[in-house]
């Protein structure tokens, strides 16, 4: 080689040096971070980033949350980057640092005060990988022909207050045993229901596995059905459920087929992951498609819609074929989520009936944080709401009072009146309230709640809870005796956070 040829190569090979030093000196690209789970599934994390100058922009994906990235500092030797969520009113942060090392990105996620920051390595991942993908054409509206069930509101357990992502198949066997042989069975518990977390991975036909938890779901369903009950389950309209799992976005028909081979009975369909695509008023498209894959799956599958009240689902949820739909965001076992959920229900009452329910969402009863006086108000209230009473509590272990509390059949008569009339607050003085329920039978439910930390008496005049004559007497359906109701007012000592529930004769 030539002196000159060697000088001109020796510029080049720097060209290349310098352009790939450049290259590989932006963070622009896109990156992934891969996290396995112990049930055999991915969780992967990806940053599609921009570097123009000192300024970062672009997009963070977890799962099913997505951001904008709204601040950004720093550069490929030390970043931070903010990224911003609005779903409906609320609006989420994350925060990420960052600097390039080599060819990977050193991450350290701060997801807020008290949080421990939590370290990651992202690696280049083709442009597009992990993107959201785009809406899918919405039908047109019609309505959903109802599909004859939850003629009262459904009753059963769900896993997730108490197990979360700990659920799984022998958990599952272990409550429908429970349920099948406690009294719940008798009392009307019916479903048995799988929530987030239980599944896998999609096969190359796109059919939905589940994950190493759930070993046959088909196997699991004939079990729980061998007990003479049914089971339920869970998917999400988005890519990803709450908890970051496979949704029925794009397979919504090939799912709803597969959970009716399986022997599904019930369908929980979370929003959840769904809200980074469509829009609320396009909601009921969106639900309506699975009630349609339901009603062309060939079993009789109880539609549960999940959305936290949003879009006035109590005006649609009938035409897309829901039998219940969630009021409210999610409940926790305290005195403050569950009062706060239950006592605002009262002008959704002219919208639950026979087929179709308002869901103030699941029982926290016997999860150990409110006080059983606090748990009977909960199942008082829940009962007077025409609620679905789906416990959520380990049914393996519970004290007696909790099961006698679920099991209380004079409650339970008042929650699964085959009139279906959802109870109202007629009475309000300070923190306490009266509500009552219209019955089939002309009778009435009256719940005297009292919300205030300390014990109160209570005077309630007849007329004032929808009654033209005074009764006589009245059945305390938690003493389970008759009490004498003489005079023109109800008078009661209810105990802080407690109630007295009546049954009220024509
Ligand atoms: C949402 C729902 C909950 C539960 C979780 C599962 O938060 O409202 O009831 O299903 O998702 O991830």
């Amino acid at each position: 080689m030539t002196k000159r040829k060697m000088k001109g190569l020796r510029i080049v090979l720097l060209a290349i040096a310098v352009a790939g030093s450049c290259a590989a000196a932006d963070l622009t690209g896109n990156w992934v971070v891969t996290d396995p789970l112990n049930d055999g599934t991915v969780r992967r994390a990806y940053f599609d980033l921009k570097q123009e100058g000192d300024r970062i922009t672009g997009h963070i994906r977890l799962t099913q949350f997505y951001y904008n990235i709204t601040e950004s500092t720093g550069g490929p030797d030390g970043f931070t980057v903010t990224g911003t969520m609005k779903d409906d009113k609320v609006v989420r942060r994350v925060t990420y640092e960052g600097k390039l090392v080599g060819d990977d990105l050193h991450l350290l996620a701060r997801h807020g005060k008290g949080i421990p920051a939590i370290e990651m390595l992202a690696h280049r991942a083709p442009p597009g990988e992990g993107a959201m993908p785009p809406k899918l054409p919405l039908p047109a509206l019609h309505k959903v022909s109802y599909n004859g069930l939850a003629k009262t509101p459904p009753m059963g357990w769900n896993s997730w207050n108490k197990l979360a992502s700990r659920v799984d198949d022998a958990a599952v066997r272990a409550a429908a045993d429970a349920m099948a042989s406690n009294g719940m069975k008798e009392a009307g518990y019916l479903y048995v229901n799988i929530d987030d977390t239980w599944q896998g991975e999609r096969d190359a036909q796109g059919y939905i596995l589940p994950n190493k938890k759930f070993p046959d779901m088909k196997a699991l369903a004939d079990y729980v059905h061998s007990k003479g009950l049914k089971i339920g389950i869970y998917s999400s309209p988005g890519p990803n459920t709450c908890a970051g799992y496979e949704g029925s976005y794009a397979h919504e028909e090939q799912d709803a087929r597969t959970y009716a081979q399986w022997g599904i009975d019930y369908l929980k369909y979370d929003w959840c992951g769904a809200r980074n695509i469509y829009a609320d008023d396009e909601m009921q498209a969106v639900y309506q498609k699975m009630g349609d894959a339901l009603a062309a799956s060939g079993r009789p599958i109880v539609y549960s819609l999940c959305q936290y009240g949003r879009a006035d689902v109590w005006k649609w949820g009938p035409e897309v074929g829901g039998n219940l739909w969630r009021t409210t965001g999610d409940i926790r076992d305290s005195w403050e989520s569950m009062s706060k959920i239950g006592f605002s229900q009262s002008d959704l009452a002219p919208y639950a009936g026979p087929g179709h329910w308002n869901d103030p969402d699941m029982l926290e009863i016997g999860n150990g944080r409110m006080t059983n006086i606090e748990y009977q108000t909960h199942m008082s209230l829940w009962s007077i709401l025409a609620a679905p009473l789906l416990a959520g509590n380990d049914l393996q272990h519970m004290s007696p009072e909790i099961l006698a509390m679920l099991t209380n059949h004079d409650v339970i008569a008042v929650d699964q009146d085959p009139a279906g009339k959802q109870g109202r607050c007629l009475w309000k003085s300070g923190e306490q309230e009266a509500w009552v329920k219209d019955l089939a039978d002309g009778s009435r439910a009256i719940g005297i709640f009292n919300r205030a930390d300390d014990s109160a008496d209570v005077r309630v005049k007849w007329p004032d809870l929808g009654f033209k004559k005074a009764p006589h007497h009245a059945r305390d359906l938690w003493s389970h005796t008759t009490v004498k109701v003489k005079g023109p007012e109800y008078a009661a000592t209810v105990p802080g956070h407690g109630v007295v529930l009546l049954l009220v004769g024509k």
